[in-house]
């Protein structure tokens, strides 16, 4: 037997980068080599979980409690609707050509994400550009809270169908491998749209994103049984070629509260700068912990910032403490948008946004909206065309035409005096690059 059959995709990653790391420097980028920078979390803008450091510690009582809020088993009608495909690890294995370094698509807490291919209607690896493209997510086999994940993965989104939730087309569970196979998201995650790419997301993008991503959480929560996606971050956000979002990760979704039960009561998990604060300080998990993490990544849409930036100067590390104090005046607004939108977003389109990020982040969670209203308020958002630069031309043009004719005796209408107020102009946005 080959010594890479042997082992799981765990091993034959951590060969490769141990071979990499002995090879010579010009090695670094060879192609058959995982670039080292991919296998190292980002300190400095530390997004990673909360707890990091007990992925494997979980009290008893927890542990049980996790499994037995996921959902039931699918009943044997479901199962006949919607059966989840069993992959062997060998077929896992070919349809990543070998877990190729090239073919990661990301890394997280859980493991690396790898492209693949699968015949269509069944479990068959294809080859590379033919069949269905899947991406394949390989757990790290680091002990049982990282199989609890997995397992309330497959439990979840084996269960819940939505246009705003990504497809979970499968899993693979031979010996300590645990894998999951998911549609493939073209366009990756919005976290790389927001604060990787060079070319900045449209404005309009940007709340179509929003919308979608709401309705996603709106359909959690408002189900026959609730559930509290509880890891809300522009990570868990993919994206397909249209820019159509969709939920994923479930590894850390829990059931709501049943009954007359006002909330669960749960370890605290969830990413540093999302996590609601009641839930960080007591533990007690409501839908409107996730509505509070929907409005930190309302604000990284709107400024281009991360929930937690530790290269930022220390007042603004934070961004939900950084940016409350712009959100509620309407002057100050526009120093916070994302300067590399350049004036290319809607001025009313802002405050909404603004407003509604503002009421979701509320200390009180109950002042928090439900996310059936977030979906409300969002959808009339799409249409909205008074792009601030268009605001900004008029302005210039009425400055010339108003030169050209009398010194200062031309009076201005009511509405030409009302759209230069509200320009971004006018209100003392200065946009430089950060
Ligand atoms: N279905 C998919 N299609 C395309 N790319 C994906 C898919 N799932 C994940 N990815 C890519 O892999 C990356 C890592 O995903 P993963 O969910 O493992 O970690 P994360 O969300 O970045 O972090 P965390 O472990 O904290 O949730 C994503 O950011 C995304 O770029
Ligand atoms: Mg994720």
């Amino acid at each position: 037997m080959e010594e890479n059959e042997k082992c799981g995709c765990w091993a034959v990653l951590k060969r490769t980068v141990s071979d990499a790391s002995k090879s010579s420097p010009s090695s670094k980028h060879s192609p058959n080599s995982i670039p080292r920078v991919t296998l190292l979390y980002d300190s400095a803008t530390e997004t990673r979980y909360l707890n990091a450091s007990n992925r494997d510690f979980c009290p008893p009582a927890e542990a049980r409690l996790s499994f037995d809020n996921a959902p039931p088993p699918p009943s044997s009608e479901d199962k006949n609707k919607r059966q989840l495909l069993k992959f062997s690890f060998q077929e896992l294995r070919s349809a990543t050509g070998n877990f190729r370094p090239d073919s990661i698509l990301g890394e997280g807490g859980f493991g690396f994400v790898f492209k693949g291919w699968i015949e269509e209607n069944g479990t068959a690896p294809a080859k590379p550009g033919s069949g269905i493209t899947v991406a394949v997510k390989s757990l790290k086999p680091d002990g049982l809270q990282g199989h609890r994940e997995w397992e309330a993965e497959v439990s979840f989104l084996g269960q819940l169908h939505h246009p705003n939730l990504v497809k979970l087309i499968g899993y693979c569970i031979e010996d300590d491998q645990r894998l999951l196979v998911y549609e493939f998201m073209t366009r990756g995650s919005l976290e790389n749209h927001l604060f990787r790419r060079t070319i900045p997301l449209p404005w309009s993008n940007r709340i179509k994103i929003a919308l979608a991503a709401a309705k996603g959480l709106a359909f959690l929560h408002n189900g026959p049984e609730p559930v509290i996606y509880r890891d809300f971050k522009t990570s868990n956000i993919l994206l397909d070629t249209e820019y159509n979002a969709k939920l994923s990760d479930f590894g850390l979704a829990k059931a709501g509260p049943q009954g007359d039960k006002t909330h669960v009561s749960t370890r605290v998990v969830g990413t540093y700068g999302y996590a609601a604060p009641e839930y960080l300080m007591t533990g007690h998990l409501t839908s409107k912990s996730d509505v509070y993490s929907f409005g930190v990544v309302l604000l990284e849409i709107l400024t281009g910032r991360r929930s937690m930036d530790k290269k930022r100067p220390s007042g603004e590390q934070n961004l939900v403490s950084w940016a409350r104090p712009y959100l509620e005046d309407k002057r100050k607004l526009y120093h916070i948008v994302d300067p590399r939108l350049e004036l290319n977003y809607s001025i009313q389109g802002v405050q909404k946004i603004s407003k509604l990020a503002s009421h979701c982040i509320s200390r009180d969670p109950k002042s928090r909206p439900t996310m059936d209203e977030v979906v409300k308020f969002l959808i009339p958002l799409q249409d909205l065309n008074d792009l601030a630069i268009l605001a900004y031309h008029s302005r210039l043009s009425q400055q010339g035409r108003r030169k050209k004719k009398s010194d200062g005796l031309h009076q201005l209408t009511y509405t030409q005096s009302r759209n230069i107020r509200t320009s971004p102009m006018n209100v003392g946005i200065v946009h430089r690059r950060r």
